[in-house]
């Protein structure tokens, strides 16, 4: 049979990835799809450097709409990122009748319900496994190895820089902003690094499984984002202490009131797999209620790790092109016209518990004042430990860890601890899991 042709859209890292992964597999992946998948045009902006890879071979063009425009060509690969003009040029594809494969979780978290109904009136695919987790088949396992559960919540490191930052601050006992210059050097931060640092990259994700686990529509703005650039290292150790590590987790979990969606620093008990997952590696935990808790864990960034998960991509794209679409997988996992319409959670109703660090004159009664409040708001104490003060000094640290406690009444007691004139500094409090 002939091959199928492909048209790549950006040749940057992880396009050249899957150049040379469809070129050095080609017979293997021959065997798996039925039929040869061959990369039949380039568009990039620098059209030298792509040439200077792909020489001869394949025509390369600064202009992509003459690659969405060949009429030999069934899938359209969109890896150039960013909101436009990716967008543009996807729904261009999907209505020029193309599949598409895109590695782009900014434009789908923002755009994804519009793509997605385009694609589905045109009767064509839309495949983005390399959109989360990079080469963690994570997409693949919630839509199809998982479809028989009822996915109760997902919690996930899907953000390889936040990680790597983590990890080197908690082992190297180094500030953030000179780990945050050493992820940039290192290849790993997002052209902005503030979408990694803020959690913007890990919301983009977290949206994108929210609305495969759920059946919901894709919400990036029900996303509550915290990110890690004002952690300090000492939060960092007392956890350590205390037996948790701080993680930026996205975390969305169906609850009896809606769906929570929600990035931000978390202590994980040290003792979880979740935990230990160091450097830049990505890692999901999905709790499906047949199946129990299931981890997938892998490189979630760089060039062959996303490459993979593309030419997957292609390979479920080539397998089913000639398929009816009513038989295609749907690409948000549930049946379009079975979409649910969830609450989604603000984040003062999320129920969890806390990590507080108070710094405090060190006198008689502060102690009571504090414990006082925390009764009044029904917030119920787990552990507390205060720093020896060093010698003269005379305030300290008062370090605690809650119960499960609703984030507003956490407000309003913070709030009336802040007041307290013997809380000398602004309440430091993260969110803890037990991920159990
Ligand atoms: N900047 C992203 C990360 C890369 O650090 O995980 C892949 O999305």
């Amino acid at each position: 049979m002939q091959s199928i042709k492909i048209g790549l859209l950006g040749f940057g890292t992880v396009g050249r990835g899957a150049y040379n992964v469809l070129r050095r597999n080609q017979q293997e992946i021959t065997r798996r799809a039925g039929r040869g998948i061959e990369v039949a045009a380039i568009a990039v902006r620098s059209a030298e450097r792509a040439r200077a890879t792909v020489g001869d071979e394949v025509p390369v063009v600064t202009d992509p709409s003459q690659v969405i425009s060949r009429d030999d060509i069934d899938i359209v690969v969109e890896l150039i990122g960013g909101y436009e003009p990716a967008r543009t040029l996807v729904l261009e594809a999907i209505n020029r009748g193309k599949h598409v494969v895109t590695a782009n979780k900014a434009m789908l978290a923002k755009h994804g319900n519009e793509i997605f109904e385009a694609a589905r009136a045109r009767g064509v695919m839309v495949a983005f496994e390399a959109a989360v987790a990079g080469g963690i088949p994570i997409i693949k396992a919630l839509r199809e190895g998982l479809t028989a559960n009822r996915i109760e919540w997902i919690a996930g490191i899907i953000n390889g820089t936040s990680n790597f930052i983590l990890s080197e601050m908690r082992a190297r006992g180094l500030p953030f902003a000179a780990v945050l210059a050493e992820a940039q050097r290192l290849g790993y931060a997002e052209a902005d690094p503030t979408f990694d640092i803020e959690g913007i990259d890990a919301a983009h994700k977290l949206a994108l499984l929210s609305a495969i686990a759920f059946g919901v529509p894709i919400n990036i703005d029900a996303a509550y984002t915290e990110g890690i650039a004002k952690l300090a290292a000492e939060d960092i150790r007392y956890a350590e202490q205390l037996g948790y590590r701080i993680k930026l987790l996205g975390i969305t979990k169906r609850t009896a009131t809606g769906i929570e969606l929600r990035v931000h620093p978390t202590l994980v008990p040290i003792q979880r797999l979740l935990a230990n997952v160091e450097g830049a590696m990505n890692a999901v935990l999905v709790k499906g209620d047949a199946v129990g808790v299931t981890l997938y864990y892998g490189k979630g960034a760089g060039a062959e790790p996303t490459a993979s998960a593309v030419v997957a991509d292609l390979v479920d794209v080539t397998r089913m092109h000639t398929a009816d679409p009513e038989n295609h997988v749907p690409h948000l996992a549930f049946q379009p016209d079975h979409m649910a319409e969830l609450p989604w959670l603000p984040i003062d109703q999320t129920v969890t518990s806390y990590y507080f660090r108070m710094r405090v004159a060190d006198q008689p009664g502060v102690l009571a004042d504090i414990t006082r409040i925390l009764a009044d708001g029904h917030i119920s104490i787990d552990a507390l430990f205060q720093r020896e003060p060093s010698e003269g000094e005379n305030q300290t640290d008062i370090i605690m860890l809650t119960h499960d406690a609703v984030e507003r009444d956490v407000d309003a007691a913070v709030r009336r601890i802040e007041q307290l004139p013997t809380v000398l500094a602004p309440v430091i409090r993260i969110r803890e899991e037990e991920l159990g």
